[in-house]
């Protein structure tokens, strides 16, 4: 169905927004966390909250009830339950490709499901074109790992085709198969390609050419090298050592792979991880682990779709990204997880986050008059801590900060996990508190918000569940600023002038260019 972007008012077209000015200006700015729970005991049982596989604690954020109410009503007003209706309804959300928008159904249960959507009936011919694909792809996943000749196997793709399966096979490492190795490889740097194939032997290796489009230039050029390097090492029969996972078939067999997994025009790159994109995944942890990340997912997908506002955690965390981003002026979030498996987890979410939300415009292409995405940075605890906390602690900027720990460890070593516990929770309480010196070196503001998720273990379906509140969260704040999260024209540009100066760098022309590149490009051939 079509989507008529008149129908949902933008955030600071609704009453609640001028509301929402009022209160920052007489209490919001001078919230005081420490203050906030001295005066309400039961300020942490009211911001914190179960979710499926995770426990969220909002109460460290700059918030107070009266904000957060003006903040659900603001949800309301911009009619975000009937934006989600129009998500899970499958209407074209993305206007300008004139796309459905349905990660969501690629975990949808085949029986047994969550809850039903109201349209699903509108949608049974791709649910059961998804399962297909699925069952096809996790047996082929279960024959590579019986396969003992397969040593190696490798990635080819970037963005939402690395991004996502080179974070979750790293997180999930500890239900991987022992004795495979999975690489990744993404940039266009020969580099990168030339440091992984160097290890490998051609005879036990398969490659996984991951590309929504089969056209993206870093992809297919590392193809081309790895299919070359395959061929002058002896490698036999490439259409059984590439593979390839895409929506565009016809393109991977005029490469010359043979056997593809498919997905959908309705499945953005970003979001991609539940499909066929995820074949990495299934390899690394099996196909019953894979169907527990989707559980997990689709566990989230039920809570979303179905708790009530107050008490939905998406929601809530997207009302509290637009609280801090167009009342307190912030315009980062910093993204801590305290799990090295979860080490590529900031890198993830700077896609799903920055290539969905950073947008200028809105639906309807009008300027918009407030900040949309924040930057989303971060690195694994505690290593981030003795790199740039200093900064989080004691800088001239707030960065709310979103923790991300795990109460049992993966690994046995005595000692360490404590540690590691102990350090997340020291940091939350440290921004929090602060230290009085008196105004001197060693003086803490405090009072600087953070979110903390807890998971009881990092496995497949608390992995899908986390993730899957990501990607909701991002859809509620983009619904809420009226832009269209699901498309990324900010990456074509880039692309079409890389085109043009490729042959430059070779012919040496330099007609039509800006001064500094024209002087950058002569420097680069030698000719000064
Ligand atoms: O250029 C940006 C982008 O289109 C991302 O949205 C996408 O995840 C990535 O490139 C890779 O695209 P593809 O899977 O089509 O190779």
């Amino acid at each position: 169905m079509a989507f008529d972007p008149t129908l949902y008012p933008r955030c600071d077209q609704v009453p609640a927004w001028a509301a929402l000015g009022s209160h920052w200006h007489a209490q919001g700015r001078g919230l005081d966390l420490r203050g906030a729970f001295a005066r309400d005991p039961g300020r942490f049982g009211h911001f914190s909250q179960e979710a499926p596989h995770l426990f969220a604690d909002l109460s460290k954020n700059l918030l107070d009830a009266q904000a957060e109410a003006l903040l659900i009503q603001l949800a309301r007003e911009c009619r975000l339950e009937a934006q989600r209706e129009a998500l899970f309804g499958g209407d074209k959300i993305n206007l300008t490709e004139q796309r459905q928008v349905m990660h969501w159904l690629l975990r949808y249960p085949a029986a047994g499901a969550g809850w039903t959507p109201t349209r699903l009936g509108e949608v049974a011919g791709e649910l059961s074109q998804v399962h297909a694909t699925l069952d096809a792809m996790l047996v082929y996943a279960e024959q590579v790992r019986a396969d003992t000749h397969i040593t190696d196997v490798v990635n080819i793709g970037i963005g939402g085709s690395d991004l996502g399966p080179q974070m979750a096979t790293l997180a999930l490492a500890a239900f991987a198969q022992p004795g495979r190795r999975m690489h990744f490889v993404s940039n266009v740097d020969g580099h990168e390609l030339d440091g992984v194939l160097r290890a490998l032997d051609p005879a036990h290796t398969l490659f996984l050419v991951a590309s929504k489009t089969f056209t993206t230039i870093e992809t297919m050029t590392n193809a081309r090298s790895a299919r070359a390097w395959f061929t002058t090492g002896g490698g036999r029969d490439v259409s059984r050592h590439f593979v390839a996972l895409t929506t565009n078939v016809a393109a991977a067999h005029e490469f010359g792979i043979a056997t593809t997994f498919g997905f959908w025009d309705w499945v953005g790159g970003r979001y991609s991880m539940w499909s066929a994109i995820g074949l990495p995944i299934a390899i690394a942890i099996g196909a019953p682990a894979f169907r527990q990340l989707l559980a997990g997912a689709h566990a989230m997908d039920t809570h979303f779709a179905t708790a009530p506002l107050e008490r939905n955690l998406p929601v809530r965390l997207a009302l509290l990204d637009v609280w801090y981003r167009n009342f307190h002026g912030l315009s980062s979030r910093s993204i801590a997880p305290y799990h090295s498996g979860l080490r590529r987890l900031p890198a993830y979410l700077q896609q799903m986050e920055m290539e969905s939300n950073g947008k200028r415009v809105d639906r309807q292409g009008r300027a918009l008059p407030f900040g949309t995405s924040p930057v989303l940075w971060g690195e694994p605890g505690t290593n981030g801590q003795h790199a740039y906390f200093q900064m989080l602690h004691q800088g001239t900027d707030i960065v709310p900060v979103e923790f991300v720990a795990v109460r049992e460890a993966s690994h046995t070593l005595p000692g360490h996990h404590e540690q590691l516990l102990s350090n997340v929770l020291a940091q939350a309480q440290a921004l929090m508190q602060g230290q009085d010196d008196g105004g001197g070196h060693r003086h803490f503001t405090g009072s600087r918000p953070s979110t903390f998720l807890l998971l009881d273990r990092l496995d497949p379906a608390s992995l899908g569940a986390l993730i899957a509140l990501q990607e909701h969260r991002v859809f509620c704040s983009g619904a809420l600023w009226g832009i269209n999260s699901f498309d990324q024209w900010g990456v074509e540009l880039g692309k079409a002038l890389a085109r043009d100066i490729t042959p430059r760098l070779a012919t040496g022309d330099i007609g039509g260019l800006d001064a500094s590149t024209a002087g950058l490009l002569r420097r680069l051939r030698h000719t000064p």
